[in-house]
């Protein structure tokens, strides 16, 4: 039975109905359950609904920092920072004030704006690769884009991807791996027919394949952040590079999450490897919805209008956007990149102190900015068949025992754990005893 809010009732009791946004239902289970009578399964990107960790997600009613607050006004520490679109924390005021001032302005024009070119020249300026830039409104969007692109551009059909990699909701690249070997045109989701896929080939990450001249583009997360964190090995990103040099193919970065992430200029500045194409979204839109291709004039330029590779978007280039991630870019400067590699590495060291201590067999290995986890007694992870050693009734354990300690981690085994500038020095010792406490009771259930 699904009740409505008694404002009177709820305000006497200090409820935070007035972050509800209308929707006038004061607890998470009754939104829940009434958005999942309008949405399937209530929610609009599956790993929200916690089917990887069990249970009820909480109800987002607001979040200023390093915060979230629900509807029932619990807050929490939040590790998930909308999946790395937020890095300067939530509502940081240098965001929110450019939104506001670029709403006011409207909201979307279907024609050039100032805005857009300036983020285009942030990023060119930022990127050496990026020599132009086009903007589009999902990382999904930009690697469907780049793909196009790249086959459009080198005349050729095949794409190689790495397994455990993760592009967005692209069909040509939710293709399924088999284990340790190359395997080709394999559905990885239902409603993805085999011809979507029938040119797209998975190969295991951190190993350079072979390449022939059938192949249009190489595809990868420079640092793998979709099966925990993985570091590419030495030489595996330079290998990809001369192989596609070789062929005749295009190499594709994907920077959705590494971009602005991990550094000014991603995981090609941190690497010295210089892919053709990048794609980006999450923190170049400031928490906004954004995505863009980046790469080398010449293969930008076959893209419509100047060449005949079409692309189009009626909300692409947004400004408000736009106007939200050139905000966040102004302060992204190398040495916020320092302090929140410095705040990353506690997180690390935080979670593997607590994890020891409670003897809960985990390791929790950092990349830069990123941090990743992996429970049991697996050792050093380089590939998805590492990765999936992992022991995913372990990380639900911690999961909840750290949402009752007020800390939100992803409710799922194979995400990263972001920080951003909200999580001060005080937030990461209250996150300290936190994980200390929770690691106690995950190892007694
Ligand atoms: C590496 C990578 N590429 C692409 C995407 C898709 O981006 P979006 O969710 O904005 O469509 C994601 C999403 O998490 C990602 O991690």
């Amino acid at each position: 039975m699904i009740s409505r809010c008694d404002k009177e009732r709820c305000e006497s009791a200090g409820c935070y109905a007035s972050l509800c946004v209308g929707a006038g239902i004061s607890s998470n289970d009754e939104i829940f359950e009434r958005s999942s009578l309008a949405i399937p399964g209530g929610v609009n990107s599956s790993i929200r609904a916690f089917r990887s960790v069990g249970g009820r997600p909480y109800v987002v009613a607001g979040a200023k920092g390093a915060h979230i607050t629900d509807v029932e006004g619990r807050r929490y520490i939040d590790l998930v920072q909308s999946y790395g679109a937020v890095i300067l924390g939530h509502a940081h005021p240098a965001v929110t004030q450019a939104v506001s001032a670029a709403a006011v302005d409207g909201t979307s024009f279907g024609a050039p704006t100032p805005r857009e070119m300036k983020l285009a020249e942030a990023i060119r300026d930022r990127v050496p690769s990026c020599e132009r830039v086009r903007f589009m409104n999902s990382g999904t969007e930009a690697t469907s884009t780049a793909v196009r692109l790249a086959r459009g551009y080198t005349g050729r059909d095949r794409v190689i991807i790495f397994h455990g990699n993760f592009h967005g909701a692209t069909d040509a690249l939710l293709a399924a791996g088999g284990s340790g070997v190359a395997t080709l045109g394999l559905p990885g989701t239902a409603g993805v027919p085999a011809g979507a896929v029938g040119e797209t080939m998975v190969v295991p990450y951190n190993i350079v394949p072979q390449l022939d001249e059938a192949v249009a583009a190489v595809i990868v997360e420079p640092v793998a952040a979709n099966m925990g964190v993985v570091e590419p090995l030495p030489g595996f990103l330079e290998g990809l590079r001369a192989e596609c040099d070789r062929v005749g193919a295009v190499l594709i970065f994907d920077e959705v999450i590494t971009g602005f992430r991990l550094g000014v200029d991603g995981a090609q500045g941190r690497y010295g490897v210089t892919p053709d194409l990048t794609t980006f979204g999450k923190v170049i839109g400031g928490g906004l919805p954004i995505g863009a291709v980046g790469g080398h004039q010449a293969i930008m330029e076959t893209l419509s209008p100047l060449g005949p590779v079409f692309h189009a978007g009626t909300l692409a280039g947004n400004p408000i956007a736009t106007a939200a991630g050139l905000a966040a870019l102004d302060i992204l400067e190398p040495e916020v990149y320092e302090e929140l590699e410095r705040r990353a590495s506690q997180l690390a060291s935080l979670l593997e102190d607590a994890c020891a201590s409670a003897g809960v067999p985990a390791h929790f290995p950092r990349v830069g900015t990123l941090v990743g986890a992996y429970f049991g007694n697996g050792g050093q992870v380089y590939n998805f068949d590492d990765a999936t050693t992992t022991d995913e009734a372990a990380y639900s354990r911690f999961f909840h025992a750290m949402l009752s300690e007020g800390v939100a981690m992803a409710p799922g085994a194979y995400e990263t754990l972001f920080v951003g500038l909200g999580h001060t020095d005080s937030v990461m010792a209250a996150l300290a005893s936190a994980a200390q406490r929770a690691a106690v009771v995950a190892a007694q259930l």
